[in-house]
This record gives C-alpha cells, structure tokens and sequence, in this order.
C-alpha cells in the first residue's frame, strides 16, 4: 500500500462508518488488514473497485490513528474513533438505539441522551473529513444508519456536491420511527441529500410520510416503484427524491467461482468430511438477533423430535460471524444459540457425528462458495432483514440448479426470490413445513425453482443497483 492521494480530491466518494478492511491488532502488538463483514462492504467494495474511487470510513477499532492509504487503487480515508465514541456513536446509538428500532424493535431500543451527543459529534467528523477530501462538484454516496445525519452536515460544508444517500436496512413503520426522541434531526439530516434510497418502496413511501409530518413539507403523494417513479420533495430551492433500489451481488463474479474446479473439489471435500450426510442444510450469518438463528434451530429441533427428519440422513452447518461483541442483546443471544446447538447435538448426535456444526466464524469467500455449492437447502430466517444477501449469494452459486432456498418473508429479498420455500419465521410450524418440503424436493421441481430464482439474481446484480441509483442521482462516475 503506498500513500498516494490525487491534489484535487476525489470526484467519486463512498461514506461509510466503516472501510471495506478492518485494522486488526495481533497480541504480538502488530497491525494488519482484514476484510469487513456485512452485506454492505460485500456489495459495494466489488462495484467501487471497478472504478477509481475514495472511501471513508473508520478502520473498525479504537483509537487508531491512520494516514490515509492506497489500497488496489481505492483511496481509503481513515476517521478514527476513541473509545468513548465506539462506546457511545457504534455500539450505542447505532446499534443498541438504531439498529432495533429500525429492525421492528425485536430486541428493545435504549434512548440515552449522550449516545445521540455522540452520533452528532462523529455524524459531524465524517462530513467535514468528506469535505476536505472531495473534489469540487464531486459525488458523495453516503451509505447507513450510522450516518444519516452527513448528507445535511456535507451540504453546509459543501454544497457544491452531489450527494446520494442509501439505507441498507429496514426504515420503520412510522409508528415505531415516532419513538425516537431525535426523529426531526433525522429526517433533516437525510434530507441534506439529493437522493434517499430505500431497498423497497414501503420504506420510501414513510420517509415521504415523515418529510410532511416532522418537517412540514409538501412530498409527492404517487406511490414510489421499484427503480422507477420515485418520490419528490422540495426543500428550499433543492428537490430531493426519494426511491426505491433493492441491493443485489456481483452474481456474475459468484457464478464463475462456484464453477472453478478447485471450489467443487472443496465442496465435495466438505461433504465427506461430514460422514456423505443424504441432506446438508446451511445458515450463515453474522450473528445477529434478527437473523431468525435460534428459529431454525427450533425448527429443527422439533423435526428431529417429531421423527420427521431422521439424525443419521441430515447435517447442519451453521456459520455465524462473530459481530457487535459488546452489546448486550448480542451477548446474550450468542449464549442462546450456543445452548440451542448443544441441546440438539447432545439429544440427536452419535459419536464423531454431530447433527449441527456451529463455527462462530467467518470464512473466506472460496470456502464459503465451497460451502454453498454442497448445501442442499439454505436457510434464511431472518425476523426482519433489509435485504439479506446470503440468499442470494446461494442462488448465483447454483450454476447446477441444484439446491433449494427456505427463505422468510421478511427479508427484502423475498420480494425477489418468490420461487423460494418462503416461510414466516413466527410460525414454527410453517418452518417445519418449508425445511422438511425442501428437504424432500423432488428434483425436477427444484431445478425449477431454481431456474427462476437464477434468472432473477442474475440479472438483477449489485452493478445495476448502483448504475440505478446513480443514474437517479443524475450522476455516473468514470468507469
Ligand atoms: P448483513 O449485512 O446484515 O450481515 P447480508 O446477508 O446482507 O447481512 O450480508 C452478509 C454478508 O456477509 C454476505 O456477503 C455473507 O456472505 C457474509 N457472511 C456472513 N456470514 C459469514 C461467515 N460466517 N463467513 C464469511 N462470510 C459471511
Ligand atoms: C449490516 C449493516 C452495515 C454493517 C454490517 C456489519 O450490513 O447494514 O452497515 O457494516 O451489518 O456490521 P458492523 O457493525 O460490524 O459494521
């Protein structure tokens, strides 16, 4: 990596809270750079690296003061955090405030006054370093609930630029959004930007909704479409829109992985390695509260009990990413699923076979293509998902059309993938229906299913969500 920064700033900027590589500090004392978990890194580092564009972000821990870097042609812009602020802006306010409150308040929101001091004080540092570093008349992409109060802290500072804003996640009922002490402050600060994308147009169509009931504006009143006919509202002289843009995967970049030899060799590998189970079924996430983990594990349970599923025919493998370590939801829910995963194992497990395999890890993208290619059922289960890129990752890499998609409904992808087993993750009873349906698929149906599913992921990719959503935003940067 060399430190090499253009002199007349940046004419394409992605913001978000953090950079596509996390600094990871090893016990020897030393540093290195690892890939980011999430969907959003997963979907924008792929598009952004097939343009000459800048990135700022925080590193991922505290107090790390770095220089702004050159990695494979990407400008990345390190914002650096103290632990106060990690404390108070990420764990707090983002993730113990935002993150469930948004997510249909599955896991109770705290609404504390010095968490919000702290998401103004950071909200304001990722503007002014974004004003510093962008080139005159640039185009600014700000990503995430972490910063939705930049667009309107950027526009003061600079109001040369172009600016877009994307919600990976859900955006609340408006019942549920009315909760947050600071619900004006919000609204404001997304309307700082020229665009607000949503991933559907429900989220669109509360924002419009909120604009004239906090701000008193006047919105469009047409209803939003999917990438068409967004919704408009003047603020001052500026108009904003605001539309609807469901995220997607380098599905084209997946395909061809699945395909090289080395990853089936792999896959075949994983399957003897698990004793030639008759089904293996797979969950990956990070873990997370609203992925519907301990749902599935439920489910399965209960079917093994009910004598449904048999131990000795079915393995499954849960991957889970280790995230947000020190919040308290996520502690607690990690000791949950751990006991879930023991209590089948201890119940239904022979020795040297274990029904489920829980790595709390993460594993590379060759692996876990590998892991993809040998499942016979994924399953997604979130209570609630934004999107929910897993499911179509599994997709893309089923260039065989083998393989079958148990997938909830509330997960933003569901609107998409209609050809999956679509079950609703509060129903135990409907799992257990979809997983044992899955499980016993005949063939022809499933390539069926998957044929369409494919036709959907692959051409509906992450390159098109963004040529979209910049070509809304009135903008295409240099390819
Ligand atoms: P979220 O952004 O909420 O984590 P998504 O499903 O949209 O959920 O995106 C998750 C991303 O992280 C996907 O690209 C997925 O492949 C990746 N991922 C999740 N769990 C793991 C894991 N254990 N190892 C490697 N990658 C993972
Ligand atoms: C989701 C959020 C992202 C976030 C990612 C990982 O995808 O939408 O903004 O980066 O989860 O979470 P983390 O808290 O580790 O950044």
């Amino acid at each position: 990596m060399s430190s090499s920064i253009g002199e007349n700033g940046a004419e394409f900027l992605i913001v978000a809270n953090r950079l596509p590589v996390d600094l990871e500090r090893l016990p020897d004392g030393t540093q290195r750079w690892k890939h980011s978990p999430g969907g959003l890194v997963s979907a924008l580092e792929p598009f952004l690296r097939t343009r000459s564009g800048a990135w700022v972000g925080w590193p991922g821990i505290a107090d790390a003061e770095v220089e702004a870097f050159e990695e494979d042609g990407l400008q990345l812009h390190p914002v650096a955090l103290s632990a106060a602020e990690v404390a108070d802006y990420y764990e707090g306010f983002s993730n113990g405030t935002l993150w469930p409150l948004y997510h249909d308040v599955v896991a109770p929101p705290a609404f504390h006054r010095h968490w919000w001091n702290a998401y103004v004080r950071v909200n304001q540092r990722f503007a002014d370093v974004t004003a510093k570093v962008a080139a005159h008349g640039a185009t600014v992409w700000v990503q995430d609930y972490q910063l939705q109060l930049v667009p309107a802290m950027l526009r003061e500072l600079r109001p040369d630029l172009r600016i877009g804003f994307f919600l990976h996640i859900p955006f609340p009922p408006v019942e549920l959004f009315m909760q947050l002490p600071w619900r004006t402050e919000i609204i404001r600060g997304l309307l700082g930007a020229d665009l607000v994308g949503f991933h559907r147009p429900g989220g669109a169509q509360n924002f419009l909704w909120l604009a004239r009931r906090l701000v008193g504006l006047e919105p469009s009143r047409g209803a939003v479409g999917v990438r068409t006919r967004p919704g408009v509202v003047q603020v001052g002289d500026r108009t904003v829109r605001v539309g609807a843009f469901p995220i997607s995967i380098d599905s084209a970049g997946l395909d061809a992985l699945a395909r090289d030899k080395e990853v089936q060799k792999h896959a075949k590998q994983i399957r003897e390695d698990l004793g030639n189970p008759k089904k293996i079924l797979l969950g990956v996430d990070r873990l997370d509260y609203t992925k519907g983990i301990d749902v599935r594990l439920r489910a399965l349970h209960e079917l093994l009990a009910d004598g449904r599923v048999d131990p000795a025919d079915v393995t499954m493998i849960q991957l889970a990413t280790p995230s947000r370590e020190r919040v308290e939801h996520y502690k607690q829910m990690r000791g949950e699923i751990e006991q879930a995963v023991g209590r089948i194992n201890g119940e239904f497990s022979t020795v040297g076979h274990p029904v489920v395999h829980y790595l709390h890890q993460s594993v590379d993208k060759r692996e876990l293509t590998a892991f993809m290619s040998a499942a016979d059922v994924m399953v997604v289960t979130p209570v609630r998902d934004g999107m929910n890129l897993v499911c179509k990752e599994y997709v893309a890499t089923r260039y065989d059309l083998g393989g079958a998609l148990v997938l909830s409904e509330f997960a933003g992808a569901a609107a998409e993938l209609t050809s999956a087993f679509l079950v609703n993750p509060h129903d135990l009873d409907g799992v257990k229906n979809a997983l044992e349906s899955a499980l016993t698929l005949d063939p022809a149906e499933g390539r069926r299913r998957m044929r369409a599913l494919r036709r959907q992921v692959l051409t509906h990719d992450v390159d098109r969500w963004a040529r979209s959503f910049l070509d809304a935003l009135g903008t295409q940067p240099a390819i």
